[in-house]
Parts: C-alpha cells; sequence; structure tokens
C-alpha cells in the first residue's frame, strides 16, 4: 500500500527512489539531483512522512528551511495540497491528523534561514534584549543606516 503522504499535490504515487529517501529516518540526507528531477517532491513527502507517522509531534517539530521565500512559499502550498487530499482519506485517523496539520500550517516554521532566526528572536526577545515588534531592516533602510554609521 502507498501512503497518501507519498503521492504529490496531483495524487500521483511518488517512484522507488523517491520514496525511499521520503520514507528515510537517517539524520542525514543529501539529495543532489538535476532540476526538475523531483527533489522538491521529495522534500514534501519527508516533511509529512515525519508529521503524519509521529502524532505526538506538532508542526513545530520539523523546521524546513529553503534558501529563498518563493521556494517556501512552493513548499507550503505543496504540503498543502497533499494535506487536502488525506483530509478525504477513508481512514479516520489519517484524515483527522491530516485536518489538524493543515490548520496549523499557516505557522509552520517553513522559510527562510532570515525567518527562521527573527521568529527565534521573537520568541526569545527578552533574552535577546529586543522588542518583541522589532523589524528586520529592508535592503535600503539597511543601506541608509550603513551611511549613516560610516559618516559619524
Ligand atoms: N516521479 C515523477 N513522476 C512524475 N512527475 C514527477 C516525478 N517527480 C517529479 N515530478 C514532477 O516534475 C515537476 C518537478 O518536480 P519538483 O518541483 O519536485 O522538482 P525539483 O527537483 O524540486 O525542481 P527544481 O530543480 O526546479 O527545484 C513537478 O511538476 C513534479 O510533480
Ligand atoms: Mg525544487
Amino acid at each position: 500500500m502507498v501512503f497518501p503522504w507519498l503521492c504529490d499535490e496531483n495524487g500521483k504515487p511518488l517512484d522507488e527512489w523517491q520514496r525511499n529517501l521520503a520514507e528515510s529516518d537517517d539524520a542525514h540526507l543529501l539529495i543532489n539531483a538535476c532540476p526538475g528531477s523531483g527533489k522538491t517532491r521529495v522534500l514534501v513527502a519527508h516533511y509529512l512522512h515525519l508529521l503524519m507517522t509521529k502524532a505526538e509531534w506538532d508542526v513545530g517539530a520539523v523546521v524546513a528551511i529553503t534558501f529563498t521565500k518563493k521556494a517556501a512559499a512552493e513548499m507550503k502550498e505543496r504540503i498543502g495540497k497533499v494535506l487536502q487530499h488525506i483530509a478525504h482519506e477513508v481512514k479516520e485517523a489519517w484524515r483527522r491528523r491530516a485536518r489538524q496539520l493543515l490548520d496549523h500550517l499557516p505557522e509552520a516554521p517553513i522559510g527562510t534561514i532570515h525567518s527562521f532566526c527573527a521568529r527565534l528572536l521573537r520568541r526569545f526577545a527578552i533574552e535577546a534584549n529586543l522588542a518583541p515588534s522589532f523589524q528586520v531592516l529592508g535592503d535600503l533602510q539597511a543601506s541608509i543606516l550603513r551611511r549613516q554609521v560610516c559618516e559619524r
């Protein structure tokens, strides 16, 4: 039987090499493959494998870091679509778990290293001696600030 989280957002089962990687519980996995070969497909399935098979974990238990915001948005969207499929599965336990994960997907730590660091600093703002409402400087603000500091 192919678990529904080992299918992609179109309901298509992963290939065997993709499934082996997605189901692996190895702490260190490197997926190095050519463009468009299915790397993100494997990562989405691996993410869902971890959360669908470990009922005691919440979405905060798996941190997914991407290089760009665009890649993070793609991951979240594809994870959401697979969860939508699982939320209509026959097996009640899978449906319930998928709906629970879907409810919490918006706050799941899937993002860039910058957004992960900002999340950590906001969470521990007092320890970091920061206002919890701090903002990350944009490129323009950063260059203005840099110039002001250099001119002093
Ligand atoms: N085994 C497969 N069978 C059919 N379609 C597949 C398979 N693997 C991937 N695809 C499809 O190929 C496309 C590219 O897959 P995916 O985005 O996962 O690749 P990628 O390696 O992450 O690409 P990129 O290098 O652009 O990030 C997607 O539409 C995906 O659904
Ligand atoms: Mg990709």
